[in-house]
């Protein structure tokens, strides 16, 4: 293995900022507070501009605050971008009323919520909090802004592919205007419906006050920043690979997913944040391959044979009360992203999991933690 962590994340944000070139050039010398910045997105939603600031943006820099709960501390990562004179970082639940001295924002990013199905199980109600409380919060900030004649120029809520439930056949692959087919009372209804309601409150709030409110619809995302332990599914097999332990899957392995390397669709979401049509809510994902999660496990153990001397294999440990309301198949349908931003991912899923893998290897103890 001669290609580091170090510089899968390099050629990472390069990437990033090739895609990004016209977006980031229009949001330099502005305000952006990135709620929930500490998580998986977060990683390069926040080092990509600050690359960004040091390479073509140095004229201008676009200036970055974070707001997260840390409820489970600063991450590594984040930490030693403290002293960064572009980056700011606020301890704040987002549930909770906002600062009285926030600066003057021009653009928000609302990713401040559990996206992980164990946590948000375990933590609903905080789930529901952030998700609805709190983007109310961000939605009366934006439009008192509006109201008092200041510039807002861009409010991206995170919604979730979830927000279609387990779609019929006929839906799959997914467009936008597919309706759903959700429970509001199962144990992912706290993620589903919270996210479900919170796009209806962007609408509204489009409709009502003018703002340039734009929802993504994120379709498993996956790669550097996610942690370790953070027990979505290749994490999970991450682990078992660098414990030297088999792949435990915990379904039969059936259930397929396209899965979207992090590059493509942080690139994705700073697209819908600038030019996205206010009310409008976009897939962000990657149309192909589908695979199957038995086929994600064999994938991750034949990377880490041939990179790391794995030796492990691939079992079944059947969890029922996991997989309830678990969709048997996500696929989304991009060409709106694609026609309307210029949204065109690239890195499939091979080598997006060599890349995770690798940036694994060399984040071990960070992620851990
Ligand atoms: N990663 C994906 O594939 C995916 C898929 C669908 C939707 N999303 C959505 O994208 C957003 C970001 O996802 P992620 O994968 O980075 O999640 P993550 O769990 O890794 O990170 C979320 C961050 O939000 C913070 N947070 C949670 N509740 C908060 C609160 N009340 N106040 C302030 N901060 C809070 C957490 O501390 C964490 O740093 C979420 O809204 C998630 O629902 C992600």
């Amino acid at each position: 293995m001669t290609e580091t962590a170090r510089d899968i994340v390099d050629k990472d944000l390069s990437y990033l900022c090739q895609n990004l070139r016209e977006e980031f050039g229009s949001m330099g010398g502005k305000r952006l507070l990135i709620v929930g910045g500490a998580g998986f997105l977060g990683y390069y939603l926040i080092q990509s501009v600050l690359f960004w600031n040091e390479t073509e943006g140095a004229a201008k820099p676009i200036r970055v605050t974070v707001y997260d709960n840390y409820i489970r501390g600063v991450p590594q990562w984040l930490s030693g971008l403290k002293g960064n004179p572009n980056l700011t970082l606020v301890t704040q639940d987002i549930s909770q009323p906002l600062p009285a001295d926030m600066p003057d924002f021009q653009y928000i990013i609302h990713a401040g919520s559990i996206a992980s199905p164990v946590y948000y199980r375990k933590y609903p109600i905080e789930t529901m909090d952030a998700n609805v409380g709190g983007l109310r919060s961000l939605l009366e900030y934006a439009k008192g802004r509006v109201k008092a004649g200041k510039a807002f120029d861009g409010f991206l809520f995170y919604s979730s592919s979830e927000i279609y439930g387990d779609p019929t056949p006929d839906f799959i692959p997914t467009p936008e205007t597919y309706r759903g087919n959700v429970s509001c009372t199962g144990p992912r209804a706290c993620y589903d419906e919270s996210k479900r309601y919170g796009e209806t409150l962007c609408v509204n709030f489009m409709q009502q006050h003018g703002l340039p409110i734009k929802v993504a619809r994120p379709f498993n995302n996956y790669g550097p920043g996610l942690k370790i332990t953070d027990t979505r599914v290749l994490p999970d097999f991450a682990r078992d690979v660098f414990a030297g332990r088999d792949i435990v899957m915990r379904s039969d392995g059936s259930p397929k997913r396209t899965f979207c390397y992090v590059a493509d669709a942080v690139a994705g979401y700073y697209k819908v944040l600038v030019k996205g049509r206010p009310g409008e809510a976009y897939n962000i994902g990657i149309e192909k391959p589908e695979i199957s999660v038995a086929q994600l496990a064999d994938t991750v153990a034949a990377i880490g044979r041939d990179l790391f001397g794995y030796k492990g294999k691939v079992v079944r440990k059947v969890d029922a009360d996991y997989l309830v309301d678990n969709p048997e198949r996500r696929q989304p349908i991009i060409t709106k992203a694609r026609q309307e931003l210029g949204y065109n991912p690239t890195i499939l899923v091979d080598e997006g999991l060599r890349r995770s893998m690798v940036w694994y290897s060399g984040n071990r103890e960070a992620t851990e933690a």
